[in-house]
C-alpha cells in the first residue's frame, strides 16, 4: 500500500511542475544550502537573517520616514545573501504576494503564527518565519520517506527547494482531492472537508464528470507514478487547476473516504450516500463525496497544531485587557506561592 521513495520524489513540486506549468500557477524553485537547511532546522530562538523583515516590520518602516526596512537585522549573525536575494527577486516577480512550500509540503500548521491567518507572504522574513514554525516542513526536511516501509533501498539523492507561488484567492470549498489507483480515477473528495458548501451540493451532479473529464485529458497518462493523490481545483471561469501531487499512501489524508476503502474500492458497488463519477457515456467509474449540511460539526485539520487564542493575542501585544488580567494572575499566583516562612522573590537590585 505504501508508496516507493521513488514515488514520494515523483510527487515533488519540482518533478511535476515542469510537466504540468500550464495547468497551475505560476511558481519558482530555489534551491536551499546545506547551511541554510541546518539552520531551519535549528529549534532554538528564531532569529531571521540579516535583510529578512517581516511584513508587519516593512509596514510599519514605511509609515515611519526614519527607518529603512534595508537595516532591520542588519547587525544580525545569521547572514545568507544568497537565498534571501533570491527571495527577495522571486517576490517581485511574483507581486509581493507568494504561497510558500518546501519539496512537498506547506507550513499550513504554522498559520497560526501569521497576523492574516493565512499563508500569503510579502517578505522574506514572513517566509522564513513560517518555515521555521511547521512541523510539516520539518518532516520534509527530516524523514520524507518514513512511510516507505516496503523499500528497503537507499534513499534517492535530490535538492531541498523552497517553492514560491503565485498567491491565488481561492474559493475555499472548490478544491477537491483525486485518488488515482492504476492509472485510474476511482473516487473525489472536498478537499476542505470539515464544511458543509451549498455551492458544492449544488454542483453534486456535474462536478464529478468535470473534473473526470479535466483528469482524462491532462493527467491520466501523464504523471510518473500509477497510484498516486492529485489535489485540483475548479475556477471561477469553470477550467480546472492542478494544486498539487501526493503519495497514494498513509502520509496522505484520505479526507472523506479511508485507505482501506481506496484500495478495495469498486465501482460497481457504491455506497448509499456516494455520487456517482460518471463518463459522458454514462458510465460509472468512481465515487464523489462531500460534507452535507447536516454532517457533524468538525474541527478544522491543523487545528491541534495552533496556540490557544489567548496566548497569540499576549504575544502580539493586541488585546491590553487580556495582558493586565494576565499579570493580576501572574501577582496572585506569585503571592500564593511564597510561604510566610520563606523571603519573597525579588529582582536583584543593581548595587
Ligand atoms: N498559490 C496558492 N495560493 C493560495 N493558496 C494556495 C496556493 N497553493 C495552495 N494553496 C492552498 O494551500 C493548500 C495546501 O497547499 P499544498 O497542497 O501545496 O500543500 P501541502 O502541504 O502539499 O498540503 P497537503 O498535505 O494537503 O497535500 C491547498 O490545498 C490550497 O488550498
Ligand atoms: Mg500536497
Amino acid at each position: 500500500m505504501d508508496p516507493s521513495k521513488r514515488e514520494v520524489v515523483n510527487c515533488m513540486f519540482s518533478e511535476w511542475y515542469p510537466k504540468f506549468s500550464h495547468l497551475t500557477m505560476k511558481s519558482y524553485i530555489i534551491n536551499l544550502s546545506d547551511e541554510f537547511v541546518k539552520y531551519l532546522q535549528d529549534n532554538g530562538t528564531i532569529i531571521l537573517p540579516k535583510g529578512a523583515t517581516l511584513d508587519i516590520q516593512a509596514q510599519k518602516d514605511s509609515e515611519d520616514e526614519w527607518s529603512d526596512s534595508e537595516d532591520v537585522n542588519e547587525d544580525c549573525a545569521v547572514d545568507f545573501p544568497d537565498v534571501i536575494g533570491a527571495i527577495k527577486q522571486t517576490l517581485q516577480s511574483l507581486n509581493h504576494k507568494a504561497f510558500p512550500k518546501l519539496n512537498w509540503s506547506a507550513p499550513r500548521d504554522a498559520v497560526w503564527i501569521t497576523p492574516n491567518n493565512n499563508l500569503r507572504c510579502t517578505t522574506p522574513g514572513d517566509i522564513i518565519l513560517l518555515l521555521k514554525s511547521s512541523d510539516f516542513v520539518t518532516y520534509d526536511l527530516t524523514s520524507p520517506f518514513k512511510l516507505c516501509e516496503n523499500d528497503l533501498t537507499v534513499d534517492p539523492a535530490y535538492p531541498t527547494q523552497l517553492v514560491l507561488r503565485k498567491w491565488a484567492n481561492l474559493v475555499v470549498g472548490m478544491e477537491f482531492r483525486c485518488f488515482v489507483r492504476n492509472r485510474k480515477l476511482i473516487a473525489i473528495s472536498q478537499r476542505n472537508h470539515t464544511q458543509y458548501y451549498d455551492y458544492v451540493e449544488n454542483q453534486k451532479d456535474s462536478l464529478p464528470t468535470e473534473i473526470y473529464l479535466f483528469f482524462k485529458e491532462n493527467i491520466e497518462n501523464k504523471f510518473d507514478n500509477s497510484n498516486y493523490v492529485v489535489d485540483v481545483y475548479k475556477k471561477r471561469d469553470g477550467d480546472f487547476w492542478i494544486i498539487d501531487f501526493n503519495p497514494w499512501g498513509s502520509m496522505t489524508d484520505p479526507l472523506l473516504f479511508a485507505w482501506e476503502e481506496l484500495m478495495e474500492f469498486d465501482a460497481s458497488s457504491l455506497n448509499e450516500q456516494d455520487c456517482p463519477i460518471l463518463t459522458n457515456d454514462g458510465e460509472i467509474v468512481g465515487a464523489f463525496r462531500y460534507t452535507g449540511k447536516d454532517a457533524t460539526m468538525q474541527p478544522s485539520e491543523t487545528l491541534s497544531h495552533r496556540m490557544p487564542q489567548d496566548f497569540l493575542d499576549l504575544t502580539r501585544g493586541e488585546d491590553a485587557t487580556k495582558l493586565i488580567d494576565f499579570l493580576r494572575m501572574r501577582i496572585q499566583s506569585d503571592d500564593a506561592d511564597s510561604s510566610d516562612d520563606e523571603e519573597p522573590w525579588r529582582l536583584p537590585s543593581a548595587s
